[in-house]
């Protein structure tokens, strides 16, 4: 069947709400991505009908959610193809599942180990290793990148030492849009014996990712990010490693046995979940994997990229234009800025003509002081998004710099 933009559309209530007299052009997938109705309405049902605590009762709705939260890392696991249920970790989101390994894995570590990152890092893959350097003597070095925001390859093998005990990298930049070549990233760091971290916040919403087939030791995403509910994400890691970390935090349903003195811990995915998890987080997050599962996603791709070419096209004609991020190999998401213009002027204007875009540093501080800006403005695509919107996003962007002009 062919992509049917119309037909995705329709299955988002949202994209049919007014900004005021406008029609609403969401173009901040990057911070967050809109919900499904198979999404929206699994999370009311859930409420109305099936709400009980997990892992604690005998009674019929705690079994019932016990059995849908379950299923939710089972469908997970079955999208990214771990080898196991249990290497699927529910976690609060990128952030938090990126801080779990700072703090658990880093447990592991002794001073003057290395951990190498990149000059792109959104802050959430940057400041949990600084504070894990500072506090165990760590070398933290990073894989600086070129004008284009890319990263300089060349320079990886001399960054990469018999030291270095984990690479931790985004898979596509949040600021720039790049698509790293995490392939070779993960194989050049294995030769070394390091393991590594893929930061899938910006990615999995995009396209297929095979932990398997990838060999990536841990897998960090966001539910929000993929059609999912806010506050909770997924850490995917390899058993033998995920077996070899402490717990992060201590807590119910991660324990074995507790008595005043000592406590055993409870075996995986549980010993990293304690405490009441995100219930609905996880069992949202599991119906919007599912959904996702039945899409095409190759046609999901050709359509992104021809948003990305097409928004390109029509952006390069504004007079003072200046794109940050333009390697060749990119998600479909645009950073620019508009000479003689402030972004966040340029964000508010556009706001008041009902299209949402993202202007500042978007948590890359580092990228925007490589550049020496202080912010860009951000349009980045989903699939639910059509030519149609950039045609009137172009309309919309070329008033504002006239206002401002
Ligand atoms: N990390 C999210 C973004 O890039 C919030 O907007």
């Amino acid at each position: 069947m062919p992509f049917d933009v119309n037909n995705i559309r329709q299955q988002f209530p949202i994209l049919h709400t007014k900004i005021g007299k406008y029609p609403l052009i969401y173009f901040d997938n990057g911070a967050t991505s809109q919900k499904p109705q198979v999404v929206i309405d699994c999370i009311n049902d859930y409420y109305e009908t099936e709400n009980a605590n997990i892992h604690r009762g005998v009674h019929h709705l705690s079994q019932v959610s016990t059995e849908k939260y379950e299923q939710a890392r089972k469908t997970i696991q079955t999208y990214i193809n771990a080898q196991h249920d249990y290497e699927v970790i529910f976690t609060q989101g990128t952030t938090d599942g990126i801080n779990l390994v700072a703090h658990s894995f880093g447990k592991l570590l002794n001073a003057g180990d290395e951990i190498l990152i990149s000059q792109m890092e959104h802050h959430s893959n940057i400041v949990p290793w600084q504070m894990l350097a500072e506090e165990r003597g760590l070398v933290l070095k990073y894989i600086p990148m070129n004008q284009a925001g890319e990263l300089e390859m060349g320079q990886l093998d001399n960054l990469l030492t018999d030291k270095t005990k984990l690479v931790s990298i985004t898979h596509i930049s949040n600021a720039l849009g790049t698509i790293n070549p995490i392939e070779k990233i993960i194989s050049a760091a294995h030769k070394v014996g390091a393991k590594v971290l893929i930061d899938g916040a910006q990615s999995l919403q995009h396209m297929q990712i095979d932990v398997q087939k990838l060999d990536c030791d841990f897998l960090v995403f966001s539910g929000h990010k993929v059609f999912g509910p806010t506050g909770v994400g997924v850490l995917y890691g390899k058993e033998a490693l995920l077996n070899a970390m402490p717990p992060y935090q201590g807590g119910g349903d991660m324990i074995k046995k507790v008595t005043m003195e000592k406590t055993t811990y409870n075996g995986l995915p549980h010993k990293f979940e304690a405490g009441t998890p995100n219930i609905i987080g996880g069992i949202g997050l599991g119906k919007a994997i599912e959904w996702l599962a039945e899409q095409d996603l190759e046609a999901i791709k050709e359509h992104e990229d021809e948003l990305l070419t097409y928004a390109t096209a029509q952006l390069s004609e504004i007079e003072g234009m200046q794109f940050y991020g333009t390697s060749e190999a990119k998600g479909s998401t645009i950073s620019f800025l508009i000479e003689g213009t402030h972004p966040y002027d340029v964000g508010t204007l556009l706001n008041q003509q009902g299209i949402a875009v993202r202007t500042g540093h978007h948590c890359t501080q580092p990228i925007m002081a490589f550049y020496k800006i202080p912010g860009t403005i951000r349009a980045s695509f989903s699939f639910y998004n059509t030519k149609e919107e950039i045609d009137q996003f172009i309309i919309a962007l070329k008033k504002a710099v006239s206002m401002l002009s």
